[in-house]
Formats: C-alpha cells, sequence, structure tokens
C-alpha cells in the first residue's frame, strides 16, 4: 500500500472516519543558499518526498496528532500549545501559536502524519510540517489566509516557537512550488518567478551524507548574526543599505579593512552568491546547464571556506562529483553542517556515478551515502477529499 493509503488507514483506525488528506513537499535548492535572510535571491523547487496529513475537524478544543512513523502521540487544548524541548509536535503547535496570536477562530482537530522527507537531511522536512499543517488548517476552517500570509506564518512558527531564525525560502517553496517549475524567489521583494526545469538527459540527484551535526541551528543563527553584523559597520557609511541586498562586491571591500577576517568572509560569500543566483537563472534560461553547474561548484566553495557551513564529509562528496565528467554540477545544500549535496547529473551516468562514489565514500568513512533521484513535484495541495 502507498504511504499516503497507510496515513489515511491509520487515522480511520483512530478515528473511526473519513480523512481530508494533503500532501506537503520537502524541497531542493538549485542555487542561492544563506541568501534568503540576506533579502538576495534563491531558486528551490518541492520534490516527490512528502508529508501527508490526514485530518479532520473536532467540535471541542483538543488537538489529537499521531506521528505515523515514530508511532507516537501529542495532545494538547487549542488555547495551550505548550513547548516542549526536542518532540516532534513544536513545529505543529508553532501553527497553532501562530493562529491564535492572529485571532483566527477555529475548533480542535485529529491528525495523522507521515511522510518519506528524510529528517536532517537538509530537504525541510521541518517547513513542510509548519506549511503543510497551516495549509490543511486554513482549508478546513475557510481561515480565507491568503498563499503569502500562509508562508510568513509557518516561517513564524519556526522562528518563535521553535527557535530556529531560518529565513523564508523552506516555507515558501513548500506552499508555491510548481510541478516541473523551479521557482526564482526575490527575498526582498518576495515576488517569484517560475522556471522551467525540462531537461529530458539530465536528473537532479541527491547524495545523502548521513551527517547531521547538533551545532547547526546554533551556527545558522551565527551565520545571520555575522552578516547584520557587516550590515551595521557598511551603514556608517552608506545608511540606505538596509541588507547585504543592497551591497556590491566593490562597496564590501571598502570595509576590508574595518571589518573582522570572520564577518568580512561571510559578507563576501553573501554577496557573490547573490550575483551567481542572477547570473545562473540567466544560464537556465539559456538551457545551458554546464555553465550553470559551474555556477554550482563555487557555491559549494564559497559555502565551505568563507561561509564555513560545510563539513568534511559533503566536501569530499562535492570533490568526487567534480572528478565526474557526467555530473555538471554539485555542492552542499540546504543550512549546511550535514545533509545532502544536489548534483545535476547525465542519465545515462547516474547508475556508475552512484556506484563509484558510494564506494569511494564508504571506503573512507565506512558507509554508503543515500542517493535520492528527485522529481519537480508541485507545492501543499489537498490530494483527496472526504
Ligand atoms: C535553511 C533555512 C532557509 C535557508 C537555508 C540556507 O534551510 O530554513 O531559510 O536559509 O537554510 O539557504
Amino acid at each position: 500500500m502507498d504511504l499516503k493509503k497507510l496515513i489515511a488507514e491509520k487515522f480511520k483506525e483512530l478515528y473511526q472516519e473519513e480523512p481530508l488528506l494533503f500532501r506537503s513537499p520537502g524541497r531542493v535548492n538549485l542555487i542561492g543558499e544563506h541568501t534568503d535572510y540576506n533579502n538576495g535571491f534563491v531558486l528551490p523547487a518541492a520534490i516527490e518526498k512528502a508529508i501527508y496529513f490526514a485530518i479532520s475537524k473536532r467540535d471541542d478544543s483538543i488537538v489529537k496528532l499521531f506521528a505515523y512513523d515514530l508511532n507516537e502521540s501529542d495532545e494538547f487544548e487549542i488555547s495551550n500549545p505548550n513547548f516542549i524541548k526536542g518532540k516532534w509536535s513544536n513545529y505543529l503547535k508553532g501553527v497553532i501559536d501562530q493562529l491564535n496570536k492572529m485571532g483566527h477562530k477555529y475548533s480542535g482537530f485529529n491528525c495523522v502524519f507521515g511522510g518519506d522527507i528524510p529528517i536532517g537531511a537538509g530537504l525541510s522536512s521541518s517547513a513542510a510540517l509548519e506549511a503543510g499543517l497551516a495549509f490543511a488548517l486554513n482549508h478546513i476552517y475557510n481561515l480565507g489566509i491568503e498563499k503569502l500570509s500562509l508562508v510568513r506564518l509557518a516561517q513564524k512558527a519556526e522562528n518563535e516557537f521553535v527557535g530556529m531564525n531560518c529565513g523564508i525560502m523552506d516555507q515558501y517553496i513548500n506552499i508555491f512550488g510548481k510541478i516541473g517549475n523551479v521557482v526564482r524567489i526575490d527575498c526582498q521583494s518576495l515576488e517569484y518567478e517560475y522556471f522551467p526545469f525540462d531537461f529530458k538527459d539530465i536528473s537532479i540527484v541527491l547524495f545523502n551524507s548521513l551527517v547531521t551535526h547538533s551545532l547547526a541551528s546554533s551556527e545558522y543563527n551565527k551565520r545571520r548574526e555575522e552578516c547584520n553584523e557587516g550590515v551595521t559597520i557598511i551603514r556608517g557609511k552608506y545608511p540606505e543599505v538596509k541588507s547585504l541586498r543592497d551591497v556590491s562586491p566593490g562597496m564590501l571591500n571598502e570595509f576590508k579593512d574595518e571589518m573582522n577576517d570572520v564577518v568580512y568572509r561571510r559578507c563576501k560569500y553573501a554577496v557573490e552568491e547573490t550575483e551567481r543566483v542572477i547570473k545562473a537563472c540567466n544560464r537556465l534560461i539559456e538551457k545551458d546547464l554546464v555553465k550553470f553547474g559551474e555556477f554550482m561548484y563555487q557555491t559549494h566553495e564559497g559555502l565551505s571556506k568563507d561561509y564555513e557551513v560545510s563539513c568534511e564529509e559533503m566536501d569530499y562528496l562535492v570533490e568526487l562529483a567534480r572528478k565526474n565528467k557526467d555530473i555538471l554540477g554539485a555542492r552542499m545544500m540546504g543550512g549546511g553542517f550535514g545533509g545532502c549535496t544536489i548534483n545535476l547529473i547525465k542519465d545515462n551516468g547516474i547508475n556508475n556515478a552512484v556506484e563509484n562514489i558510494s564506494r569511494l565514500y564508504s571506503e573512507k568513512y565506512g558507509k554508503n551515502p543515500e542517493v535520492y533521484i528527485t522529481t519537480i513535484s508541485n507545492g501543499t495541495e489537498l490530494v483527496k477529499e472526504k
């Protein structure tokens, strides 16, 4: 039986009724990493890996949650989404907390959810939880929240309730993703544009290093602070600068001696990456994935050396990719400190690349990377009416 059927079955077993079923995807990001909170551009896409929510309204004010993959449940009053350190339900409670703060009127609900987005792999399972539940509740309670507000609400759930100061990319692509398309999001204006990703003989392949780093969240928040520190210094001379988006490489160079080396390198990466995404998108429009891939390698270099959010294992996966003529581009993806690399691979070279890279990786680190050949899917949507 497929996953969504299993989840719907579990729901019927627990609550003796037919649920509505929603699908909330994970994401990849082709280029534009750590640029969202610097008001730059990103180029993500929603993927086939997803979390399914089986859900129905209750007449009282109780929320009953069941995590299918963990076989664990949680229950609470709508008015009291209590934070429990380290617990999965915080991502969902954060959404309730936001809806409450916004003054929305709704009642309790029963929910079973589960999926196949690997946790800690940089595919944004947390945004899939937050934005997926926000979308589902908006639908079943007719709350009338428009798409961009759903995105913001889900991001705030993570910022304010979970405590991870993430940017807007993951929740945005979760809601706005479109089958067959990558989405260029301007994180300053919050406008977006679809670009078809319809290359017949090239696939987006992820290598999961299987490294998860407990420092990921604290280091992430630290990068944001370092970028802000840079902006404050630049603003001393250029008061019109609001974020690193407004800074050109030449302008940044003027401040090299005024900034400490770490802050300078963080800013340098972010400024360069914002320019790179624009250039890379032009290559995509010209269907030139060879040049596009070169930009991906450059991004990795910056993330590893200047931004320092990579790790030895991911550096090795990218180094191996570079040596393979069928891989047009590769880089670490997402927040960093572990998780997946994203690779553009010619279809007829995938088997060979997977075999070689897995063998060499396992010789060095004693484990095979997990490999996912992705397809680009829609953003969160209703998949089954009652
Ligand atoms: C995480 C965050 C995003 C983004 C990426 C890095 O996925 O949730 O907002 O900052 O890291 O690009």
